[in-house]
């Protein structure tokens, strides 16, 4: 479980973020929503300490991420950002880093049979010999999780981690990470603007406005109402087959 206390976040003289704070669950899927510029990468990197916040607290499990050290850490959050760096390693090789926290003198047997689970369930078991600089944005997207899925956190950050991929595989990302949060009871924290994608595969949504949290809540947080005050855009939510929907416009 992760709870977030009234945090504050300022670059030098400019605040972005003002006591922000949200609690959720083992298991659950958390869709970070908002405008650009709102805050939502700001927040998340609070969570893992890539940034300091100046004020509150990040709770795991009842610990502070702040008296954590650098491998404790790493064993509770992993994080996908919204940009990937390139580099000529290899898919297999990128994901073993993942297994670093857990390394004592190299990667024993189980750390490559976990990488390789892993490639296998995110469909990129082929591609493990592939330099990284030779893929596709949604490729290097899949590879990416799978190494923030073999540190085996309690809490997964992403930031907008269908962003470059298509229909199909945006669906299939955001319904594999669903299925592993439930499965290993991970709490994720997912950074997304594509609200009909959230509300399906998201069991709570926090809306972040101007640095601030809005409103939080599960779908029926989602409203035409918040849609409108937070992205100053003209929202409906609809029924289609059963399934909830946003309609913009
Ligand atoms: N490294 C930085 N230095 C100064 N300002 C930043 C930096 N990163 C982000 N910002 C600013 O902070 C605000 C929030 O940014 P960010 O958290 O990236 O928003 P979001 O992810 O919601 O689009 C924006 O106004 C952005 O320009
Ligand atoms: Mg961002």
């Amino acid at each position: 479980m992760i709870e977030i206390q009234n945090i504050g976040f300022s670059y030098g003289k400019t605040r972005v973020l003002s006591d922000v704070s949200l609690k959720a669950k083992a298991g659950e899927c958390v869709a970070i929503l908002g405008n650009n510029g709102a805050g939502k990468s700001t927040l998340i990197t609070c969570v893992n300490r890539i940034r300091q916040p100046k004020k509150g607290e990040v709770l795991i499990d009842g610990r502070p991420v702040r008296r954590m050290g650098r491998r404790e850490l790493a064993q509770n959050v992993a994080y996908v950002a919204q940009k990937n760096e390139m580099s000529q390693t290899t898919v297999f090789d990128c994901v073993l880093l993942g297994r670093r926290p857990y390394m004592k003198w190299g990667a024993s047997g189980e750390d490559i049979e976990k990488c390789l689970a892993m490639l296998r369930r995110v469909g990129m078991e082929e591609f493990q010999l592939r330099s990284l600089d030779e893929m596709s944005g949604g490729e290097l997207q899949k590879v990416m999780l799978a190494r923030a899925l073999v540190q085996e956190p309690k809490v997964l950050l992403l930031d907008e981690p269908t962003s470059s991929l298509d229909p199909k595989n945006q669906y299939e990302m955001m319904a594999l990470v669903r299925e592993l949060a439930h499965e290993r009871q991970i709490t994720v924290l997912v950074v997304i603007h594509d609200l009909n994608l959230a509300i399906r595969y998201c069991d709570r949504f926090f809306f972040l406005k101007n640095g601030k949290g809005y409103c939080y809540g599960d779908s029926q947080a989602v409203t035409d109402d918040v849609i409108r005050d937070v992205y100053g855009i003209c929202g409906h939510i609809a029924k289609i087959d059963g399934k909830k929907v946003v309609v913009i416009g």
